[in-house]
């Protein structure tokens, strides 16, 4: 792997990054105020299917046609399937940008928790809820921290594949798995936990519809970091040895265990306090500060600064993914230097993602900024509807086209066999290919479809 675009350097570090890349605010932070805005158990029930039977094959895909073509996601349509199909990488670059611009956002509040926590008096407050909206309505703490989040970003991009992305994965993923289990099991012993517990196991059909089915889809592909050329471009890093399988397979399993266990974290302090599971984007900041202030003061500033600059490192490892989408574009197809194009791509994402950071409150275009679905949406409603709810799985949809029609099974078939060379005539294989091949496209095609009618014209 010794070529100039650098390269990761061990299969661990492939997966350490890319689930790095999958791990992060999509899991701790969303997944569970999606969760339980969509019923709960019935939603965790739907979310896990769409994971492992159209998640997992899309991953796969994914890699192995950046390993392919060595090239970011528009050099990769691009060699295998001419400039028409190119577009199709291009849009999922554009996905890549308009995520970053709101993600970086929310991980500017991440921040911002974090230094409350062991620097202020943030549990004297009373009522965390109101205390979230104030706080995310404030710009000017907003800008600083959400600054400093594109400068850390910015600079590990900066650094390349090895240096910065793998080696700051590896470390933060064990030590944020850890703590996740430290607080559940603290939170199981609160009074009415177990309420919580019910909310989020048992599953109650009735909740389930056009709606959950949808969310949860949009959701799975966001979490896995799927749709939009993410992992293209750190396959575009992986070893010809490496079993893409595998490293699939780990990837998967590492994102959707996190997702569940921030779930379970949150859902019992949320009962526990008596607060609403449908809370929104607030729940985890909300709920969590409830609990941290039931401790000791200097307890709580250790587990709560201990979750928040944790939370940040899960979402450091993401925007770093989530940049590297344009720079490598810029790199390899414009033949710009790593710096310029860092440089320039952080800050445009900042400056598109101001209007989300606007939009709590600080300016009333941005929060009531249009109308759908019965309610005013925010900025940054509006910008994930579009560019992770509806596009990626409709990127999705697109790669499973491209593979099954244009690039072929047998071309991903070989490409998985490199490193994994009893994978060709194995049942895996049948399986990756019909799902490919035929579920994929029917499936993700009458979801877009159904998911536009749903959200536009219902
Ligand atoms: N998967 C990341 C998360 O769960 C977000 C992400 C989406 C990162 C798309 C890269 C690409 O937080």
């Amino acid at each position: 792997m010794e070529s100039k675009r650098g390269g990761f350097s061990s299969k661990l570090g492939f997966v350490a990054a890319a689930a790095g890349s999958a791990v992060g605010l999509g899991n701790i932070w969303q997944f569970p105020y999606v969760t339980g805005e969509n019923g709960g158990a019935a939603f965790l029930l739907v979310y896990a299917l769409w994971i492992f039977l159209i998640g997992l094959p899309i991953m796969v895909g994914e890699i192995a046609i950046g390993r392919n073509t060595q090239s970011n996601p528009f050099g990769a349509f691009k060699k295998l399937g001419g400039k028409a199909w190119a577009l199709v990488g291009l849009f999922g670059i554009i996905c890549g940008v308009m995520i970053l611009s709101f993600y970086n956002v929310v991980s500017g509040w991440a921040f911002g928790y974090f230094i409350q926590i062991v620097s202020g008096d943030i549990f004297e407050e009373s009522n965390f809820s109101s205390y979230f909206s104030n706080y995310v309505a404030n710009y000017e703490d907003n800008l600083m921290y959400s600054i400093v989040f594109m400068v850390i970003t910015a600079f590990i991009v900066y650094k390349g594949i090895k240096k910065g992305i793998e080696g700051t994965s590896k470390i933060l993923m064990p030590t944020l798995f850890l703590i996740l289990i430290a607080i559940i099991i603290y939170g199981l012993t609160l009074p009415n936990a177990i309420d919580g517990v019910k909310f989020y196991l048992l599953p109650d059909f009735s909740l389930i519809n056009g709606a959950t089915i949808y969310s949860a889809l949009g959701q799975a592909f966001f979490s896995l970091s799927l749709g939009m050329g993410a992992l293209i471009t750190y396959g575009s890093y992986i070893g010809k040895n490496d079993n893409i399988v595998n490293s699939a397979t780990l990837v998967t399993i590492t994102d959707s265990m996190v997702a569940f266990l921030a779930g379970l974290m949150i859902f019992p302090l949320v009962f526990s306090q008596g607060q609403s599971p449908s809370e929104g984007p607030g729940l985890v900041f909300v709920a969590l500060l409830g609990v941290f202030k039931t401790m000791p003061l200097i307890i709580a500033k250790i587990v709560g600064g201990g979750f928040f600059l944790l939370l940040c490192f899960a979402a450091l490892t993401s925007t770093i993914s989530l940049l590297e989408v344009p720079v490598s574009f810029l790199i390899d197809e414009k033949k710009w230097s790593r710096i310029k194009a860092v440089s320039v791509m952080a800050v445009i994402i900042f400056i598109i993602g101001l209007p989300s950071m606007l939009g709590f409150g600080a300016v009333d275009l941005f929060t009531e900024f249009v109308y759908y679905e019965g309610e005013y949406k925010t900025f940054m409603d509006v910008v994930q509807d579009i560019f992770f709810v509806i596009s990626l799985p409709l990127g999705g949809l697109l790669l499973s086209i491209f593979i099954a029609w244009q690039w072929k099974v047998k071309s991903l078939s070989n490409e998985v066999s490199n490193g994994y060379s009893k994978y060709s005539g194995s049942l895996l294989e049948k399986y990756f290919n019909f799902m490919i091949v035929y579920i994929c496209p029917l499936v993700l095609g009458m979801m877009f479809v159904l998911t536009i009618l749903q959200k536009f014209f219902a």
